[in-house]
């Protein structure tokens, strides 16, 4: 191998290197890998005695976050925590007693529906079971 050749090989190397480095986050990107579709039905979302009046607790409902909220009236409720304007995740705001999503201000009451703020529907929401030491959250339909 002469001097020009080495130096060809070498250069085309560095190249194919580069265009690689460079495609292969773009390729992942475009075709991003697959995920199995969270089946979730029924979760333990907290436990008994967990959570104090009038506060929330963020757990994952499959792949998605939820809120189980204690209401200061000593209710259970759970929802979608996925905001149906831009899927910002709300927060319990027991101030207000209101779920509140920071992104755009969006507000919901303790039902999931819409007080103010640019979403277009209500939360989603979740049965809520006691069950020993357990609270379950399913879908409800
Ligand atoms: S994403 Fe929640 S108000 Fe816009």
């Amino acid at each position: 191998m002469n001097r020009r050749r080495f130096v060809n090989f070498f250069l085309g190397g560095s190249l194919l290197g580069t265009a690689a480095s460079l495609l292969y986050p773009l390729i992942r990107y475009l075709i991003p890998p697959r995920q199995a579709e969270a089946t979730a039905k029924r979760v333990v979302a907290a436990k008994v005695g967990e959570l104090a009046p009038n506060s929330a607790k963020l757990f994952r409902f499959g792949s998605s976050p939820a809120l189980l909220i204690h209401t200061a009236d000593g209710e259970l409720r759970a929802f979608s925590a996925i905001c149906t304007h831009l899927t910002c995740t709300v927060n319990y705001e027991g101030e207000t007693g209101t779920l509140y999503c920071p992104c755009h201000n969006g507000r919901f009451d303790l039902a999931g529906n819409v007080l103010s703020g640019p979403p277009p529907r209500p939360l989603h929401t979740f049965k809520v079971e006691v069950s020993g030491e357990d609270i379950f959250v399913s879908r409800e339909d």
